[in-house]
């Protein structure tokens, strides 16, 4: 079907859809979409979470046992085949807006069940880089340019919203992790990723510089410990049997120390507690606490203690996903003076995000595109995040590829921070070297590492 303004000559018009099923960096199969226009093509190839959460826009596999374990995306690949391409053909890849609405009407489902959100994903972000091809412009400056228009308006602004940097492209700081636990590193620690944030970088190269120095030390004293200390996660942080959460953080605490840094000043420490998946109907079950059962206002006790005791500014899923009166004491209590990013909570979905914005939950988001399914969609929850004073945080999947889409989404929206993985497996450097690539250009390469960073260890306890 012909959109009426789209001439057959024009360079962003498409013309072809292919999909096809590749692999990640688990050995998983996931989809990926090649998409042709008249003037140039792009591709797209879909990440895919572990832990993922019950609110997530719908991974279609095929659950056909006798192939890739029931894992194969051959359905999703063959709906965007069959259904998705003879509805775009003729479309124009530059309307990323109505190419996404056109996605989310032709699914029909609220969360993309039908068709999948992997199939879709894979369609959305291959149009914005073939509309980007077709222009003879880099990813970057196209999505800039998807993402400045957008306004949303959500009745709750925050002061905050008016930041003049907010927004602006840049840099973001890198959220790294170093040790790993929960569902990526066989549950030996609850706590899913101990991370490090080069907070006090002048720029974004020497950051991750600390950070790579880092990386190598903790796996020194990891070694001469006796523990795995070259084994790593499915994010490429390392995942020793170690005895107790509070031994990670010292491990990360002397490594930063090692190479000469300060913790707390030049680099401070992150948790993704990812709470969702060790939550139980009768509470949260510790494993590292001979399988105790601790209520929500046990693990706030002990966050305030820990934010209080290490350089640690920022936690992600305290709490899990259901758990709002939970969340809504933690933002209480810890909320003035650390980052709570919702994952789990918010799965990128701007209904869910208005939903904790007026509860006062949280104070941050992560944004992941295939937790919602568009970029467009995409888009709007950040630009909401933004409105409310909710700091973003653009993050990969513990299943990801070679495709480096949110290194360009990251700088191209400046939304501050992003979390990939550790400095360590390709699927993860892949992004890092594309961001160091962008920060050669002046156009892009403020660093909003340093100044978006809004809570600071205050040193107390
Ligand atoms: P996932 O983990 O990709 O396995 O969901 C990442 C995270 O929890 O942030
Ligand atoms: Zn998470």
């Amino acid at each position: 079907m012909n959109s009426p303004g789209t001439s057959k000559r024009s360079p962003t018009r498409i013309d072809r859809i292919l999909a096809r099923e590749l692999f990640d960096s688990r050995g998983k199969p996931t989809v990926e979409v090649e998409l042709f226009c008249s003037g140039g093509s792009g591709r797209a190839i879909v990440p895919s979470g572990a832990s993922t959460g019950q609110y997530e826009a719908c991974e279609l596999r095929d659950h056909d046992a006798r192939r890739l374990g029931g894992a194969g995306v051959s359905r999703a690949v063959q709906n965007v085949l069959s259904e998705i391409s003879p509805r775009l053909v003729g479309q124009d890849a530059a309307d990323q807006a109505e190419i996404d609405r056109v996605l989310c009407e032709l699914d029909g489902t609220v969360n993309k069940t039908r068709l999948g959100a992997n199939a879709i994903l894979g369609v959305s972000l291959a149009a914005a880089h073939a509309a980007a091809a077709a222009a003879h412009i880099s990813l970057v400056d196209h999505l800039h340019q998807l993402w400045k228009p957008i306004s949303v308006s959500i009745g709750l602004e925050s002061p905050a919203a008016s930041q003049p940097t907010l927004g602006a492209p840049g840099l973001p700081l890198p959220m790294v992790n170093m040790i790993s636990g929960g569902l990526h590193a066989g549950q030996n620690l609850d706590f899913q990723d101990f991370l490090a944030l080069p907070v006090g970088a002048p720029t974004f190269r020497q950051g991750l510089e600390w950070i790579v120095d880092i990386y190598h030390a903790l796996a020194t004293r990891l070694t001469a410990a006796g523990y795995e200390g070259c084994l790593v996660g499915d994010e490429g942080g390392f995942g020793p049997r170690l005895g107790d959460h509070e031994q990670a953080i010292e491990f990360l605490l002397a490594a930063i120390e090692q190479v000469g840094l300060r913790p707390g000043v030049d680099v401070s420490l992150a948790i993704d507690v990812a709470a969702t998946h060790f939550h139980t109907a009768d509470g949260y079950r510790l494993n590292c606490q001979r399988g105790e059962l601790w209520s929500a206002g046990q693990l706030i006790d002990l966050f305030d203690r820990w934010t209080r005791q290490y350089p640690i500014v920022s936690l992600e899923d305290p709490l899990s996903d259901d758990d709002w009166d939970g969340w809504r004491e933690i933002t209480m209590r810890l909320g003035g003076r650390v980052q709570l990013i919702g994952d789990d909570l918010f799965v990128t979905n701007g209904a869910r995000l208005r939903q904790g914005v007026e509860n006062r939950v949280a104070n941050s988001v992560l944004i992941k595109l295939n937790q919602i399914g568009t970029l467009t969609e995409t888009l709007t929850t950040l630009k909401m995040a933004f409105a409310a004073g909710y700091a973003p945080v653009i993050s990969a999947r513990s299943g990801e590829t070679e495709d480096v889409t949110i290194a360009d989404l990251a700088v191209a929206t400046g939304a501050g921070q992003i979390k990939i993985g550790s400095v360590a497996r390709s699927e993860r450097l892949a992004k890092y070297n594309q961001l160091l690539r962008l920060s050669e250009r002046t156009e892009w390469n403020t660093w909003l590492g340093k100044e978006l960073w809004r809570f600071r260890w205050n040193g107390a306890g």
